[in-house]
């Protein structure tokens, strides 16, 4: 375990298991069709590659960046679009897929972006949901793991863009954050 961690909440082998399990279901949601997996990155990147390899249909994949994070740990209330698709939208069936669920806010712009632009249908598979810090409402078609009200990191989810690499999800010490809640 990293020195930074205080405690690993999903092991490397819970995820994995977990992404084959949801990339089953998600090959039958889309059997014969050809849908457009949406990654938010940066946090979504290492979740994104695991799941669509247990996708054994035909899809396309594509990023967008967007920011709702104005200080380190909390929502800035705000959702700025800084790396939009390249692909078109219009009549597509849509998966987005994200790192984590806190406010809802991302998403909830995302979905509304997205349905503005007349995607077909739009499904959202999201590693982690934080249910407790919901202020938009949104709700994830499919979800890996269930978190507390903790600030994680690990697996695609950083603090100042560190532990990303990690490969599991885990709780920071709270030194290593000033103890600043979350
Ligand atoms: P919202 O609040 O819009 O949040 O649903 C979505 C984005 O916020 C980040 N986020 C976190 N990042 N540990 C992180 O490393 C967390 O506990 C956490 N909670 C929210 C994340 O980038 C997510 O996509
Ligand atoms: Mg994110």
């Amino acid at each position: 375990m990293h020195n930074d961690i205080e405690k690993i909440l999903i092991t490397e082998d819970e995820i994995a298991a977990k992404c084959a399990e949801l990339g089953e279901q998600l090959t039958k949601e889309y059997d014969g069709k050809f849908p457009l997996a949406v990654g938010v990155l940066k946090g979504a990147m290492p979740f994104m590659s695991d799941v669509l390899r247990h996708i054994h249909t035909h899809l396309e994949m594509d990023f967008m960046d967007v920011s709702s994070y104005g200080g380190k740990m909390r929502s800035s209330g705000e959702v700025k679009i800084v790396k939009d698709l390249d692909t078109k939208v219009e009549g597509r069936d849509l998966l987005i897929v994200e790192d984590i669920i806190d406010s809802g806010l991302t998403l909830s712009y995302l979905v509304d972006l997205f349905k503005y632009r007349k995607a077909n249908s739009i499904k959202i598979v999201t590693m982690l949901d934080k249910p407790s810090g919901r202020t938009s409402y949104i709700k994830a078609d499919m979800i890996g793991f269930e978190v507390p009200n903790e600030f994680v990191v690990g697996y695609g989810l950083d603090y100042e863009e560190r532990y990303r690499n990690l490969p599991y999800i885990g709780v920071l010490k709270p030194e290593i954050y000033g103890g600043e809640e979350t």
